[in-house]
């Protein structure tokens, strides 16, 4: 009895204690709190989280029943740490954590992750174990900076001064790169570079004042942030120097915020940096509540904000929402029927369309890109509302696009993402990550594969899919990241199957036309390509699962299968499921919202272990 008693007073001290270190630590009075959901920032004194914070704050509120627990980790990954636990033993139902240091963090989120849904925020953690990441894309604003750099000095030569944030800083890492990649083939432009460790304005300013040289010859500044940004305009006023046009990012409105220094004509552009508060709290919700169809991450959009075209993006915040159009027509160009997973993808969005009552023009292009452009060029002629694009390969877009840009419709990519030469081409891109893919697989080999010959060498051949598509080109590239941390493995034969059943067949054949066969793992860019060696292996004799692991990508109904009776050892799935998305997007866009830059899907990796339960409810 005893005993009992003091556990329950234990318990009672604890309750008291966790109370006193966080007064929102309940979940009773004043009014019943549905969902206790923490908090814990990297630090509370940069003006982008205290942004974030504030919003949190303002869509929480909109939800009774919501009650936000917020820690700051002061820029110290340890008391991240700790600050993390504490949350947890509050009993949060859902963590949001933006983390100091990445590295540091993820071992942390992966735990958490076992028990609770983690959203991250701002600054991704590495691997997949979190629910969903919300956050920027740092390299595209230093990109859209670089563009910028290029208008202002208007093919003339110049040199321009960049004021990064903390050298530590993983945020200012990127948008520098992005930045000197867009900048970097221009012989005539030069950048001095500079660090402001703490971020703020006085720091900038006072460090301009005290090294006045390092504007000598300045004509444009790019300031990591708006604060930055002030700093630097207050140093050149107060050195009386003319003409240097200062870009700075974050675009908040107060009035010492970026979009008011453009209105008062003190800086030139800011490109905004979008916290993504309000959408980590709708997110939340629908996690907490089991909503299908949440991404695995949300990255914003930036946008430029100048001179001409500040009043109109003001006006566009304040904006209500409207309703949708009564019809949206949608041009719909799809890759082809080269797969299951094709198939898949084009029922999913024909059968989304008409659950949204949008009228969809579909054309399938049979894998050639010419007659891509030509579907393209169709639905510009007949003014559709939006056009989806699944691009057959990644290049070769921007005249069509810019025809697209032209006629003022929006084009959304669809599963595969292009490289063109200005980003603005597309509204948006839903799909997955490739990259991480390939990853996935390779990491798959490294910890299941056992090499035959006496080398311990594991010898791999690649079946890769279309030449050209951003499919295969990322596979490689994600499989490879990891290959080079295992230098006994290797890819000894690479060779296209398109992704094509039979291209993956004949790859097969043909190597043991001329090989004895040598390989310990087949790698295949796709299940048809998969399924179709596995085939002409058994065919001479050798068994696929067994004498060589089968490792692919998309995670159909007959791969899984092929897994469940050994034939295929690991599936990366895709999910090519992506029509009530893209319909959710384009009635979004369609009723005057913002879209996010990319949404990528949420995915598994399937083995013998997890299969069998997928399979009864899989339906392609
Ligand atoms: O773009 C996605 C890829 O295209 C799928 O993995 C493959 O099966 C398809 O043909």
């Amino acid at each position: 009895m005893k005993k009992r008693m003091s556990g329950f007073l234990a318990v009672l001290l604890c309750a008291a204690v966790l109370l006193s270190l966080f007064p929102g630590c309940s979940r009773q009075a004043p009014e019943k709190v549905e969902y206790l959901i923490g908090v814990s920032q990297a630090n509370m004194r940069e003006s982008w989280r205290l942004a974030l914070i504030r919003e949190l704050k303002e869509e929480a509120a909109k939800h009774p029943g919501v009650r936000l627990i917020f820690t700051d980790a002061t820029q110290n990954s340890d008391k991240q740490i700790s600050d993390i636990r504490r949350l947890l033993a509050c009993g949060v139902d859902l963590l949001i954590v933006s983390p100091c240091d990445v590295k540091k963090i993820t071992p942390v989120v992966s735990g958490v992750y076992k028990s609770i849904p983690v959203i991250v925020m701002d600054r991704v953690v590495e691997g997949y174990d979190y629910s969903l990441f919300i956050g920027p894309d740092n390299r595209s604003i230093g990109k859209q900076a670089g563009e910028s750099v290029l208008r202002m000095l208007g093919g003339k030569s110049g040199g321009v001064l960049e004021i990064c944030g903390s050298a530590s800083s993983q945020m200012s890492g990127e948008r520098s790169e992005g930045f000197q990649s867009s900048l970097n083939q221009n012989p005539n432009i030069s950048i001095r570079k500079i660090s402001i460790e703490n971020e703020s304005r006085d720091s900038t300013e006072d460090h301009l004042l005290q090294h006045k040289s390092q504007l000598d010859g300045i004509r444009v500044i790019f300031a990591h942030n708006d604060y930055m940004a002030l700093g630097a305009c207050r140093a050149i006023e107060k050195l009386g120097l003319k003409n240097i046009r200062i870009i700075g990012v974050d675009g908040f409105t107060g009035e010492n915020d970026g979009i008011g220094l453009v209105q008062k004509g003190m800086i030139d552009e800011t490109i905004t940096c979008p916290t993504g508060g309000r959408e980590a709290i709708q997110f939340s919700l629908d996690i907490l509540q089991n909503v299908a169809g949440v991404p695995k991450q949300e990255i914003l959009h930036s946008h430029k904000v100048t001179k001409e075209n500040v009043d109109a993006f003001v006006e566009n915040l304040n904006k209500p929402q409207t309703a949708p159009p009564k019809t949206i027509r949608v041009g719909y160009a799809q890759v082809g029927t080269e797969s299951a997973w094709r198939l898949a993808n084009t029922e999913s969005i024909q059968s989304a369309a008409k659950e949204f009552g949008i009228q969809l023009f579909y054309e399938n292009a049979d894998q050639s890109p010419k007659r891509q452009i030509e579907a393209i060029r169709k639905f510009i002629a007949m003014k559709v509302d939006a056009i989806v694009l699944s691009p057959v390969i990644d290049s070769g877009w921007d005249e069509v696009l810019r025809e697209a840009k032209q006629a003022n419709i929006p084009v959304i990519l669809s599963d595969r993402e292009i490289t063109v030469q200005d980003d603005d081409m597309y509204l948006t891109f839903i799909g997955a990550d490739f990259v991480e893919e390939g990853r996935r697989a390779m990491r798959w080999i490294a910890e299941n594969a056992v090499p035959a010959n006496k080398n311990a060498t594991i010898r791999i051949m690649e079946l890769q899919g279309t030449v050209g598509a951003s499919p295969s080109v990322e596979r490689s590239l994600g499989f490879r990241e990891i290959l080079q941390e295992y230098p006994n493995d290797k890819i000894v034969y690479t060779r296209s199957g398109d992704f094509t059943y039979d291209g993956g067949k004949q790859i097969v054949e043909e190597y043991l036309k001329t090989h004895k066969w040598d390989i310990d793992v087949v790698y295949a860019h796709n299940d048809d390509m998969a399924l179709g060696a596995a085939e002409a292996l058994e065919k001479n004799g050798i068994a696929p699962g067994k004498d060589v692991k089968i490792v692919s990508i998309d995670g159909t109904k007959n791969a899984l299968n092929a897994i469940v009776s050994g034939k295929m050892n690991c599936v990366v799935e895709c999910n090519p499921l992506l029509g009530p998305q893209l319909m959710k997007a384009i009635t979004d866009l369609m009723s005057g919202k913002e879209l996010p830059l990319r949404i990528i899907t949420d995915e598994k990796v399937f083995t013998k272990e997890n299969t069998q339960e997928t399979i009864k409810s899989r339906k392609y």
